[in-house]
């Protein structure tokens, strides 16, 4: 299904491999369309069967990275790149050693910076030095967190450093040996530097998150549900498999 609502357009897949061939789908064609084109990427669980999409699709010739420049939205901190849970490794294992991008083109806020302020305004400076993200991918927290943008009373700017939520620490937790491990800390690209984005796709899979999704794409806008924000964004998809859109279903149809 898809469907044009207010201002933004949700797509509904049976499942979740087709809902991460959508979404690659989506940042391919931005890629075949601009050359030189600016990506902001994410990580998690949810866009992996994307990244595996678009690995297959450029084996087959259907994609090239070559010229593409791209940015992922967050780091913890302090962590290591050589550590598996940085998400700089997580971004190599996952997709940049297995398509052709230039490792210089791919930027990560640095986990082991010692001036976070001073790494919040370099990295905000490259974003605009590479003339912006022409297309941002996300996925959403259960609690609504974009990038580690946590709930919080305001939207924050630019990126910036933060600590995590307990409960941000504990999803995270399934991928390190136990809570303690999980840093408490992050560099995230900050809410304004997410929409400043020319396209915004979100993608929202399972049934765990079905509560989360209604309450961003159709609640109240809030920096509570910082992902809310995105309703206002003048250019943004919403990609949901059928468990994570079973609220919005009945209330769009
Ligand atoms: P997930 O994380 O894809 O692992 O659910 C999403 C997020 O926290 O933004």
């Amino acid at each position: 299904m898809e469907k044009k609502y207010k201002n933004f357009k949700i797509v509904i897949k049976e499942n979740y491999d087709s809902t991460s061939i959508v979404v690659a789908d989506i940042i391919a064609g931005l890629v075949n369309a601009k050359s030189g084109g600016v990506l902001g990427l994410a990580t998690g669980g949810t866009p992996v069967g994307a990244y595996k999409q678009l690995i297959a699709m450029q084996a087959a010739g259907k994609v090239d990275f070559s010229h593409v420049t791209c940015f992922n939205l967050d780091e913890y901190h302090p962590i290591a790149a050589s550590n598996s849970q940085s998400y700089k490794y997580f971004m190599k294992d996952n997709l940049f050693n297995h398509i052709n991008i230039n490792p210089a083109n791919t930027h990560i806020p640095d986990g082991m910076a010692e001036d976070v302020q001073a790494e919040c305004a370099a990295y905000e400076q490259k974003i605009a030095a590479a003339g912006g993200i022409d297309l941002q991918l996300l996925g959403i927290g259960s609690n609504g967190h974009i990038g580690f943008n946590e709930p919080a009373s305001a939207f924050s700017r630019e990126t910036n450093y933060i600590a995590l939520e307990a409960s941000t620490i504990e999803a995270n937790a399934r991928y390190f040996n136990s809570p303690d491990e999980v840093p408490k800390h992050a560099l995230t690209m900050g809410i304004g530097t997410i929409f400043a984005a020319r396209r915004i796709v979100m993608m929202i899979t399972g049934a765990a998150k079905a509560n989360i999704a209604e309450a961003a794409i159709l609640g109240y806008i809030s920096p509570q549900v910082p992902a809310s924000i995105l309703q206002l964004h003048p250019d943004v998809t919403f990609v949901l498999d059928a468990d994570a859109a079973k609220n919005i279903i009945p209330r769009i149809t």
